[in-house]
This record gives C-alpha cells, structure tokens and sequence, in this order.
C-alpha cells in the first residue's frame, strides 16, 4: 500500500546555521516517536549535505527543492541531480509553482527534470495545482491533468510508481486560504482516475498523493483524513519544528 510522507518546502529560507540548526530540532522531537508516516525535509542546497549529516537517515529523508535539467558542464550557478544525490538527498521537489511561474519552468523542461532525477535516484516530489483564475473558471481538472500527462506520462509504469505527487493549489500557497478537505479530496481522487486510466489501478493506489498550501496544525488532520490524500507538503509551518511535529503527528 501506498505510504503516508510529511514533506517540509523550507523554500528559501534559513541561512546554513539556523537550517541546521532546525534540522536538529525536528530530528530531536522525532526521536522515540512511533511515527505513522515518512518524513521528508526539503531544504536549499546548500543546506542538503550538512542537514544529511544531523539527522537520522532512517526517519528523515532529505530533498532538494530543484534540480537542472542538463546533466553536467558549463551551465553556471545549476545545480545537477547527480550533485543533488551525492549530498545524501533522496529526493527531490520539481515542478514547484513557484519555479512554473518566477523561473519559466515548462511542462518539456520538468519532464527532462524528471528523468534526470530518477536516472540519479532520486523520488521526485512532482507539484501541479491551478492557479485562482483556473479554478474559477471551472478548468482546474483540465489544467492538473495536462500537468501531470505533458511531463510525466512519457515515464515507463516503473519509472511512474517512483513519483510523489503533491498537489498544490496555487491560490492556497502561503494565503491562509487552504483548499477543504473536499476540494482536496475531489482533487486527489481525480488525479488517482488519471494515474488509473494510464497505469492501471494497481500503480494508481500505490501512488502517494499529498496536499500542499496552508496546511498547518490545525487543518492538517481534517486534510489527511481524507481516502486519497496522502499527507502534505508544507512551507510556512515546516520553518518551525513544534508545528512540522504536530502536522506529522495528524496521521
Ligand atoms: P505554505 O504551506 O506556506 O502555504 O506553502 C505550501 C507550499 O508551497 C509547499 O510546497
């Protein structure tokens, strides 16, 4: 069965002393905890190796927030998948709303990011969501779907049951506006049809699906009791360890 992650998006945030720092808070309060999900940290990457060496390797997952989509050479200030894994990281966010919009990333060049990452292993955490006018308009199914078929329904099904997808609806990204737990939930299983209809029901049920924007400790729990909705991906309340701890102990 699929399993359950808790996923922090530190975003740019935190210079290396207080990220590490952090990162030994979360370690610290995970310690003896029985826990019922996966827990990623998602840090910059200039953080990823000194934050893989204070955590324990085998409750916290480390993730990139981006990787290039080029496999080396002169591509000044990229950062490569391949440089990504060698810092300890096992995954890897792509697909961000963030990137899409502020740093032009398309459909084509996710999907090279994608294979990029899982030919140096890492598990793409792979963000789609619409953004207010999308849904609005009542197009938000459409635009989700042809996020998800344009960059990653060219991937093999083994290659396929190796992403994590998190939907993220853009509108509910760092607003305080979450999406109810039934537009998640509507959301969610929608994207399971998707996945079904292409894969096969198998791969489909095997897919960990999370939600992301403006969960925190006190929605979190409403979010993840929903039957497709696989845990969450958080910005704002994963910067400080209490709440990314209460947010993990939802499940
Ligand atoms: P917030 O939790 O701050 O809304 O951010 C969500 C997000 O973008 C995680 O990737």
């Amino acid at each position: 069965m699929r399993k359950n992650i808790v996923a922090g998006n530190w975003k740019m945030n935190k210079t290396l002393e207080e990220g590490i720092a952090l990162a030994k808070e979360i370690n610290e309060l995970l310690k003896g905890a029985e826990l019922k999900c996966d827990v990623v940290i998602g840090t910059p990457f200039i953080h990823l190796a000194s934050v893989a060496g204070v955590v324990d390797a085998k409750k916290i997952g480390i993730s990139a927030q981006n990787c290039a989509d080029k496999e080396s050479g002169a591509y000044t200030g990229e950062v490569s998948a391949a440089m990504v894994k060698s810092t300890g990281a096992s995954y890897v966010i792509l697909g961000h709303s963030e990137r899409r919009a502020y740093y032009g990333e398309t459909a084509e060049i996710l999907k090279t990011k994608v294979e990029l990452a899982l030919k140096n292993e890492l598990r793409p955490i792979f963000c789609i969501g619409e953004v207010l006018e999308e849904r609005e308009n009542n197009i938000f199914f459409e635009v989700v779907k042809s996020q998800i078929v344009e960059s990653l329904f060219g991937l093999s099904a083994d290659d396929f049951s190796k992403i994590v997808l998190a939907y993220e609806p853009v509108w509910a990204i760092g607003t305080g506006k979450t999406a109810t737990p039934a537009q998640a939930q509507e959301m969610h299983a929608f994207i399971r049809k998707t996945i079904a209809e292409k894969y096969g029901n198998e791969i489909a049920d095997n897919t960990t699906i999370l939600y992301g924007g403006s969960a925190n400790p006190g929605n979190a729990k409403e979010l993840f009791s929903n039957p497709d909705v696989d845990g969450g991906l958080i910005g704002g309340a994963s910067l400080k360890a209490a709440d990314f701890k209460a947010i993990i102990d939802s499940f």
